[in-house]
């Protein structure tokens, strides 16, 4: 047993594979019955609050463990292209749907958002804010930053607009691991990107980690860690290698023998786990850390938390806006997708439409999985008599067969089972993605191919 009573070799027996980002439906079902059309509508009738998200997919060079949504290019007018054409997205958008709903959350993902330009990502904010101007006082704003491009006046832009979360990129400091997964980013650089934040008042500062990377040993990344930690940050995600060479083309340049066994992971876990929870952080899930007196804890204890496409947060019952290349939008009742090729995304914007490609919309048993599986997700709990009085369920008849699916994990203390509730116990929060697939109900489709999916370890 370790730092808050996690037990990893149960953790080790009882993790399966699983998909990385679990949402509902964990394996998204889209559905050709859900057309454009249908994706109109719902833009149109919502009245909940906006949370945007804008994707600027392109990086300089790849990092070979990359498992994000990414296009290569050093040429400065793919770049200004593409902000055109998300001009004229926002445009069409804004003919859709309310621009005076609140926004309470914006996020720019990437491929690397600082690969812009700072005169660009100015564009970019007060062209949408031109059309949404109903900003909430307390919204959280952020963007994912890649240090190795990161400069002052980007970080004047980010100001200007109201950021207040920044999450950096750093994946490893080991020099050894750096030249392997192709991205050499000395901890110099890292340490002047995390000041040049705080030195403009970014409240909430991230970093991201990763383990289970070529040559990572457990003396390599405890100093990792140790050098995360001296930055101070806030949070840190600490994420588990999804290896899928049969999805991305760049992990196949890693040579499979150096990257770490399972036993040295389970070692890495258990180090990074005791060094943070000692050194001042608490552990959220299975892959994030925070200080004690983050919002996301006092989330929890009210049971307010939530987990969308961009990890953790306080913001629920959005109404989810993806803007450009493979960006996802959800709503209460659907979800939908942009296109993945850039000619097609271009295509549908140039015919005034928006750049959607697929969609799904969720069924009533799909929402009261949905709820279930996301009150898990996050709060690693169910409160089964308010899931039965909201949905008119029986709950324990409802989910028969899940409860069933279950009592492996209640046998061996990971959760228990009362007539009021579900609760995961400590080490059962580093297996929620397995303990939440039982109520998925598009997960038995996927389980036969393994394929589809990382290793938990
Ligand atoms: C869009 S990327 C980061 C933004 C920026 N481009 C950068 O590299 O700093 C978001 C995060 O996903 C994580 N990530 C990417 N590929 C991954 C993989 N195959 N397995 C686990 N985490 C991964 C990395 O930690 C990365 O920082
Ligand atoms: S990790 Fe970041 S910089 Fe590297 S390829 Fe992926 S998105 Fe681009």
């Amino acid at each position: 047993m370790i730092a808050n009573d996690i037990d990893l070799e149960k953790f080790s027996k009882y993790s399966r594979p699983g998909p990385r980002y679990t949402s509902y439906p964990t394996a998204l079902e889209f559905s050709d019955k859900f057309k454009y059309e249908n994706y109109i509508k719902y833009l149109q009738e919502g009245k909940e609050p906006l949370s945007i998200y804008i994707h600027l997919p392109f990086c300089r060079s790849a990092c070979y463990f990359c498992g994000c949504n990414v296009v290569f290019t050093s040429k400065e007018e793919k770049l200004s292209r593409y902000v055109e054409y998300l001009k004229k997205e926002i445009d069409i958008l804004a003919n859709h749907l309310d621009t005076n709903r609140e926004v309470i959350q914006f996020h720019f993902g990437g491929g690397t958002p600082t690969f812009y330009k700072a005169y660009e990502l100015d564009e970019i904010m007060s062209y949408l804010k031109k059309h949404f101007k109903n900003w909430s006082d307390e919204a959280e704003i952020s963007v994912e930053i890649d240090p190795r491009f990161f400069n002052e006046e980007q970080m004047k832009v980010f100001k200007k607009h109201g950021f207040n979360r920044i999450s950096f990129g750093v994946q490893d400091f080991d020099e050894n691991v750096q030249k392997e997964i192709h991205r050499i980013q000395p901890f110099e650089l890292t340490k002047a990107a995390v000041d040049l934040a705080r030195r403009y008042g970014i409240e909430s500062i991230n970093t991201d980690l990763i383990y289970g990377l070529p040559y990572q040993t457990l003396e390599s990344f405890s100093n990792t860690l140790k050098l995360a930690k001296s930055l101070d940050p806030d949070r840190l995600a600490v994420f588990n290698y999804a290896h899928v060479p049969w999805l991305k083309k760049t992990m196949r340049k890693f040579d499979e023998t150096t990257i770490p066994s399972p036993d040295i992971k389970l070692a890495i876990l258990k180090h990074t786990i005791e060094y943070l929870t000692s050194n001042g952080y608490k552990m959220i899930g299975m892959d994030h850390f925070a200080k004690p007196q983050d919002e996301l804890f006092t989330a929890i204890h009210k049971g307010e938390l939530h987990r969308n496409f961009q990890g953790y947060t306080t913001k629920g019952g959005a109404n989810l806006i993806g803007i450009g290349l493979t960006s996802i939008g959800e709503g209460e009742r659907y979800y939908a997708q942009n296109t993945k090729d850039m000619n097609s995304y271009e295509e549908a914007i140039d015919s005034g439409k928006l750049p959607f490609e697929r969609g799904i919309e969720l069924n009533d048993d799909d929402i009261i999985r949905k709820s279930v599986i996301m009150e898990l997700m996050a709060n690693f709990t169910v409160d089964i008599k308010a899931t039965e009085k909201k949905f008119n369920i029986n709950f324990n008849k409802y989910f028969a067969d899940a409860l069933n699916s279950l009592k492996e994990f209640e046998d061996a203390g990971l959760l228990k089972i009362s007539d009021d509730r579900i609760s995961v116990e400590p080490t059962g929060t580093l297996l929620i993605r397995n303990i939440a697939m039982p109520f998925d109900a598009y997960m038995n489709k996927y389980t036969g191919s393994k394929k589809s999916f990382s290793k938990t370890v």
